[in-house]
């Protein structure tokens, strides 16, 4: 597999506009996919298990300068069995899995007390590559939630305090309001955390890391948890 080729879409984009004719269907075609540089990716030679090789890739996105490497798109499922996915930021990862920290008031708080499974999405395009976590979503307990909690900038401390994250916002000014009341709130009591405040650790079942490839040779390796370890497979890409 040979990585950092020019890819067979990689055309000029800047003469082709946005057409609403097709639903902008020419112009997306025309974008370039899979620009990033690959690097090696011995799957061979891959380690037992994934938590280590994903600290190597993060540590390897942070060294090519992708922008927010610890920015991970977050999937749950409402108690109707209706997807959502939005970007959170991964706090830890360890054995216990990959941590994160929610407001059990917020819509994926909702779908994690109603359903607590989650899958993780991580996208690195200067290196052409994603990793996929799947698993059961466990709390990191109340010392844990508190820690990441009293962690966090004032702001967004004051923020999570209003305990309204996803709910209707009919009026701007009721945001100011609730806001400078939290901030006032925290400065008399800083250690304050509220109970709705939750860190959780996603247990990978499954984790699965692609590194992608111009000539679309994807090279994908596999983690599955088995009794007392992992087992691994590559997959067709
Ligand atoms: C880079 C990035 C970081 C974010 N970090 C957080 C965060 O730490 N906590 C949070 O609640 N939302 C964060 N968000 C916003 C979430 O994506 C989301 O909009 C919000 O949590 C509401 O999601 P929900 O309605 O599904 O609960 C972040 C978004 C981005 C793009």
């Amino acid at each position: 597999m040979s990585y950092g080729q020019t890819v067979e879409n990689d055309v000029s984009v800047s003469s082709n506009r946005w057409s609403d004719a097709d639903g902008g269907r020419a112009y997306l075609r025309a974008l370039p996919v899979l620009r990033g540089t690959g690097l090696a990716f011995e799957v061979d030679e891959a380690p037992a298990d994934p938590v280590s090789l994903f600290a190597t890739w993060l540590q390897q996105a942070v060294d090519a300068d992708v922008p927010e490497p610890h920015a991970m798109t977050i999937s749950t499922v409402d108690a109707q069995g209706m997807p959502r996915a939005r970007v959170l930021i991964v706090k830890a990862v360890d054995e216990a899995g990959w941590h994160f920290a929610v407001s059990s008031v917020s819509q994926k708080g909702r779908d994690l007390a109603a359903n607590p499974a989650a899958a993780l999405t991580f996208y690195w395009p200067a290196l052409v590559r994603q990793v996929r976590v799947v698993g059961t979503v466990v709390s990191d307990g109340a010392k844990a939630s508190a820690d990441d909690f009293r962690a966090r900038p004032l702001g967004s401390r004051a923020m999570a305090l209003t305990l309204r994250q996803s709910q209707p916002l009919h009026d701007v000014t009721e945001l100011d309001t609730e806001i400078d009341k939290a901030q006032r709130r925290l400065s008399d009591e800083p250690d304050l955390v509220p109970d709705e405040w939750i860190s959780y650790a996603v247990r990978p079942n499954e984790v699965e890391f692609w590194q992608g490839s111009p000539d679309r040779r994807h090279r994908r390796l596999a983690y599955y948890r088995v009794d007392g370890g992992w087992d691994r497979a590559q997959l067709w890409p």
